[in-house]
């Protein structure tokens, strides 16, 4: 069970103009694409769009706008101490420019993250997206108490039970689009959880609130104690679009 999921056709389309940058990014319909080193974005010649901005969007140029803009919240490393506050450590690009595209337009809704986002450029995303593929993961300090392995085992066979591994993956490092959820704050995942369920965060996509829609918020509480305290391995970044070792489910 470790395939990873992907997206449908019609979010497809808006990720790969995403993935692309550039032109369709200008219009604001859809989020702009993560900088790759060594991509050229450079317009077609005679194209009839704008070209790409030629702007640095590298990590190394934003490294230290993160330091000074987010570092105060989701912490140096992206390991945020800060409840309420997600960790970026270990996050993927390409989800984390995403994200910062609802905050801007509006459609996911934070009075902190949206008064940061609003002010962002298309560049600006792509810069602070790029740093975030960069942070490695960090697991968080060990907990006071030891995980209750009874708890561990009934919310693992509810993660396997509701497909959340099917997405996120057996360690829950996720991969693109889909979030490493592993190691990730407890409370701040209890609360985005239940917000998938009420309706307060609405996806990028319907994957989510489909997801959560048959899980009481009971059994929610106990994926997120659950996936704070999974180990932390470096994950999927790389590896979720390479070859998987594990044949796909028949169908
Ligand atoms: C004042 C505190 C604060 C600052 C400063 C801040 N953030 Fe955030 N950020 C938050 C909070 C709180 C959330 C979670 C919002 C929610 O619950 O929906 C968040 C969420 C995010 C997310 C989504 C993460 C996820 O797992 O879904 C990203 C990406 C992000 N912030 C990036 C940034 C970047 C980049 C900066 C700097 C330019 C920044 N943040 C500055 C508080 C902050
Ligand atoms: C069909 C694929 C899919 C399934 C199944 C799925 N997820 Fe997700 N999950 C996603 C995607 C995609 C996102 C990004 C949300 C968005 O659209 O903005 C996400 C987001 C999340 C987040 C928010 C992370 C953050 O940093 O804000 C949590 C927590 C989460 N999922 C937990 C779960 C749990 C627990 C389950 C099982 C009940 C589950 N997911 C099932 C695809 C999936």
């Amino acid at each position: 069970m470790s395939r990873r999921w992907r997206l449908g056709t019609a979010a497809a389309v808006l990720v790969s103009a995403l993935l692309a940058g550039g032109a369709e990014a200008q219009t604001g319909a859809s989020p702009p694409g993560v900088a790759k080193p060594g991509v050229s974005r450079a317009a077609k010649p005679g194209a009839a769009r704008p070209a790409a901005s030629s702007a640095d969007t590298s990590a190394a140029a934003y490294g230290p706008r993160f330091a000074s803009l987010c570092a105060a919240c989701h912490g140096a490393n992206g390991r945020s101490d800060m409840p309420g506050t997600p960790s970026l450590a270990g996050q993927h690009g390409f989800y984390a420019i995403t994200q910062l595209f609802l905050f801007r337009e509006g459609r996911r809704s934070n009075e902190a993250m949206t008064a940061v986002a609003k002010t962002m450029k298309d560049d600006d995303m792509r810069g602070f997206a790029a740093v975030i593929d960069a942070l490695p993961a960090v697991p968080p300090a060990p907990p006071a108490t030891p995980p209750d392995p009874a708890r561990m085992n009934k919310a693992r066979d509810l993660a396997r039970e509701h497909k959340c591994v099917f997405c996120h993956g057996d360690d829950l490092s996720g991969g693109q689009q889909v979030p490493r959820i592993g190691g990730q704050r407890e409370e701040y995942m209890r609360e985005t959880l239940r917000g998938f369920k009420s309706g307060k965060r609405p996806g990028y996509s319907q994957a989510m609130t489909e997801a959560v829609s048959q899980v009481s918020v009971e059994d929610l509480d106990l994926l997120a104690y659950y996936a704070a305290r999974v180990p932390v391995t470096p994950g999927a970044g790389a590896a979720a679009s390479a070859p998987q070792a594990v044949p796909p489910p028949k169908r």
